[in-house]
């Protein structure tokens, strides 16, 4: 964005004058100048490959191979994943990791291979590495996954960070996925996609690209298998993905190709392969469990920036009962502040915002608070008097303060990289538990200071702790959100030790899901951001992130009546499912699009509160399994090509495919179906995949589909019921119940039921340790006449 348009957009949300404006220039200049000091100009450059190999040392899991001109350390783990860093990089540091490095498999071990180069082999991947350095990642049948060629760096003769680069080649059939949040997904076709968190300044569409949310993780999908590369370094860096194309004829295939240049940072990866659940599982067991989200969290959010006053909080809580619709939470965004500085509270428009607080805890509705990490630098400010005195914020190479401009005017950032600043950090949420706040929703955290030209965020060449190896920008700014996150949910451990802590964050990088969610950001009004919003949402879950949502509506236009309702029954199946816009666009109250679509959105309300139990329990799987709720259509069949390109459909755990309409004037639909038997959930007609069906979508529902087998756990009139799809004739089916999942640390109750087809009758039967028993809960058959 210029700076015109940044005053523009300023102006339009109307929260900020043109002294805002002003205040823009200086600091592009400001950061401008710091960088032009603080970073060293770059000369002449040597470029670098690693040459032939030379000498080899075996190591438990794997070895060092030694080049004429860099080194190669591999390393198979006990969780299958496989590690590889070249100039000595090792898995630790990381801020990626969950904990340390996981051990080595012993089993795998480095053995010489064909043409002077070697290999190791493991329980579900080769790893052969060519005389000259390059390296292939293959099935234990001996198919080629991905092969990277030798990499290149580019070295300062001055000295300072190498800039490298990274060509590899995939199937000819392969598809890419990943990449942290993409608009423009969740198939990653062939262009350049950066990988640098970044704040577009506007609401986004289809072909922005970066947004807030990066990561270099890639799921790679082909019929050879599935693999999922992650270059474990956080600068900044370009991957430009070419997808392959297979020969026609006689023609020769053309393998899919990735570049990935980088900056600097360690040029290190890991690599996982096997199925697509089986990939997800090593990621997690890598990088960290999805933090399980309270369950109030699974609920339905509003949010609006500009409620402007607990009279206004009141009366769309009041709107929400009067019309009879479930609400959850409630989300106070940057107008609830003091001159929108954080953690304090307007105490005119707010003035018993505990007792507000407490009245919706009352009826079952949670208030959760945005947390924006700038803090205006004006002495007097307690959290800037404080955090000076603790030696928190950001400096620069000469020690001063780094400011920037965000909504509260100059600012300065705190340096989450450092353990100390952490805490600092996480004990000011007190204030926040003290006015009764449940949930905490983390904004402009990428991190970003508004600046009239050049990148809206800090100099590169600030300072930064990083666990006291030092360093800067370059290499803290794609983590900067992910240690914030983290500095919360520590904070909220301590202060509210009895409940689930609830961050979602708008910034982040690879192991984000350890601490929280996420949610797409400020997607632009209109049918191309709501098919961007199921992007990010399929995009994120594959890189480890599971809880995540958009704005529904989008967030800075007026949505038709029809759109609005198209996004809200989309996002009453995404797990975080939200309404919110900005300050000048218009409400996102359900009644406010007339009856019609009142009475649908009421139908998607209560549709969502009845799937709670199916969703916690996919909330449970998460956490144990890696698994995201909302997965593409080819989890559980990744050699089916078709699915591999279908990205306006989903399945939501195993039991259950949504297929949102994401086109004007649509009423019915085609939907692409993984093998199998499946239930129209509407009509109960059933249809068998694989392959396409045309069924309808009229505005009052949008195509879900239940598995022939599947058993759903919903809330009844009565508890908990469950729903169980007829399997097919000779069939069987079954499925999790995960119960007594609340807000707290209480371990759930794990049902699993098995279901089989008898003639015209269907028998649900719950597993024990020692035999199976009666269900625990009423069971509700569907799809018998049809299956
Ligand atoms: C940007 C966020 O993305 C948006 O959700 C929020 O409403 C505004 N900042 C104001 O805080």
């Amino acid at each position: 964005m210029n700076g015109r348009d940044l005053v523009r957009s300023m102006k339009r949300v109307g929260s900020v004058g043109a002294s805002q404006g002003l205040r823009t220039v200086r600091a592009a200049w400001r950061r401008r100048r710091a960088d032009a000091a603080g970073l060293p100009a770059r000369g002449a450059e040597r470029a670098r490959v690693p040459g032939p190999v030379q000498e080899v040392e075996p190591a438990p899991g794997g070895g060092t191979l030694r080049f004429s001109r860099s080194e190669l350390r591999i390393l198979v783990a006990v969780n299958g994943a496989v590690f590889w860093g070249w100039d000595g990089a090792g898995p630790e540091p990381s801020y990626a990791l969950a904990g340390r490095c996981p051990e080595p498999d012993p089993r795998a071990v480095l053995e010489p291979d064909k043409d002077g180069g070697w290999r190791v082999v493991a329980e579900r991947v080769t790893v052969v590495v060519s005389r000259h350095g390059a390296i292939e990642v293959c099935t234990p049948g001996g198919v080629m996954l991905r092969r990277e060629m030798p990499p290149r760096w580019w070295e300062p003769q001055d000295g300072g960070a190498a800039r490298w680069m990274q060509r590899s080649e995939v199937a000819a059939d392969a598809r890419f996925f990943g990449l942290g949040g993409r608009a423009s997904g969740p198939r990653l076709r062939s262009g350049t996609y950066r990988l640098w968190n970044t704040d577009p300044g506007r609401a986004f569409g289809r072909g922005d690209d970066p947004l807030y949310l990066t990561m270099p993780v890639q799921v790679v999908v082909s019929d050879a298998g599935t693999h999922l590369m992650f270059h474990d370094t956080s600068w900044d860096g370009t991957v430009t993905l070419r997808e392959g194309e297979e020969g026609a004829g006689s023609g020769h295939d053309r393998a899919g190709a990735c570049e990935l240049r980088m900056d600097g940072g360690p040029l290190r990866c890991w690599v996982m392969v096997g199925t697509p659940a089986r990939v997800l599982l090593a990621w997690a067991s890598l990088t960290g469990a999805p933090a399980l989200p309270p369950a109030w969290a699974l609920g339905h959010h509003h949010a609006r920036w500009g409620f402007g006053s607990e009279q206004e909080v009141r009366r769309v809580v009041a709107g929400y009962q009067e019309h009879g619709l479930p609400l959850d939470a409630v989300h106070l965004d940057i107008d609830h502040y003091d001159e929108h500085q954080v953690f304090t509270v307007d105490q005119d428009r707010f003035p018993k915002l505990a007792v507000l607080a407490e009245e919706l805890r009352r009826d079952g509705i949670r208030l959760v608070s945005i947390v924006d990490p700038a803090v205006r630098a004006t002495p007097g400010n307690a959290v800037y008097d404080s955090g000076l005195a603790a030696d928190v914020f950001v400096r620069d190479a000469s020690g001063q303060l780094v400011e920037g401009v965000v909504w509260p005017g100059e600012a300065v950032f705190p340096d989450f990289t450092h353990a100390r600043v952490r805490r600092w950090w996480g004990g000011l949420y007190a204030e926040r538990t003290a006015q009764g706040f449940s949930g905490f929703w983390h904004d402009m955290n990428e991190p970003t200071s508004f600046a009239a030209f050049g990148e809206p965020t800090l100099p590169r060449s600030a300072r930064h702790a990083l666990e006291g190896r030092g360093g800067d920008h370059r290499e803290a700014h794609n983590v900067y959100g992910l240690c914030m996150a983290w500095a919360a949910y520590e904070g909220l451990r301590e202060l509210v030790p009895e409940e689930r802590p609830f961050v979602f964050s708008r910034s982040g990088w690879a192991g984000l899901q350890r601490y929280g969610g996420t949610w797409s950001g400020d997607v632009a009004t209109g049918w191309p951001g709501l098919r961007a919003s199921l992007s990010l949402v399929m995009g994120l879950g594959l890189c480890g992130v599971p809880y995540s949502g958009p704005d529904v509506g989008g967030f800075d236009g007026s949505p038709s009546p029809e759109l609005y309702l198209r996004w809200f029954q989309l996002g009453a199946y995404l797990p975080l499912f939200r309404t919110h816009a900005s300050l000048k666009a218009g409400r996102r109250e359900p009644w406010e699009f007339g009856p019609e679509v009142l009475e649908h959105a009421r139908a998607a309300l209560v549709e969502r509160r009845r799937l709670l139990p199916y969703l916690t329990t996919l909330a449970y799987l998460a956490r144990r399994t890696g698994a995201p709720y909302v997965r593409p259509l080819w989890w559980g069949s990744p050699e089916d090509r078709a699915l591999r390109d279908c990205e306006d459909a989903f399945l939501l755990g195993d039991c259950l495919l949504v297929a949102p309409v994401l086109d004007p004037g649509a009423d019915r639909r085609a939907v692409q179906l993984p093998r199998g038997l499946w239930y129209d959930t509407a009509t109960g007609r059933s249809y068998r995949g694989p392959g396409q069906v045309v069924v309808d979508a009229p505005l009052s529902r949008i195509p879900v589909f239940a598995r022939a087998g599947a058993v759903i756990p919903v809330r009844g009139d009565e508890g908990l019921e469950l729903e169980v799809w007829a399997p097919a004739r000779g069939r069987s089916g079954g499925g999790l119940v995960v119960r007594g999942l609340g807000d707290g640390w209480e371990e759930p109750e794990v049902e699993r039921y098995v279901t089989r087809r008898a003639g015209r009758r269907v028998l649900v039967e719950r597993e024990g340790e020692d035999g199976v028993y009666e269900p625990s809960h009423p069971v509700r058959v569907r799809g018998l006449d049809e299956g």
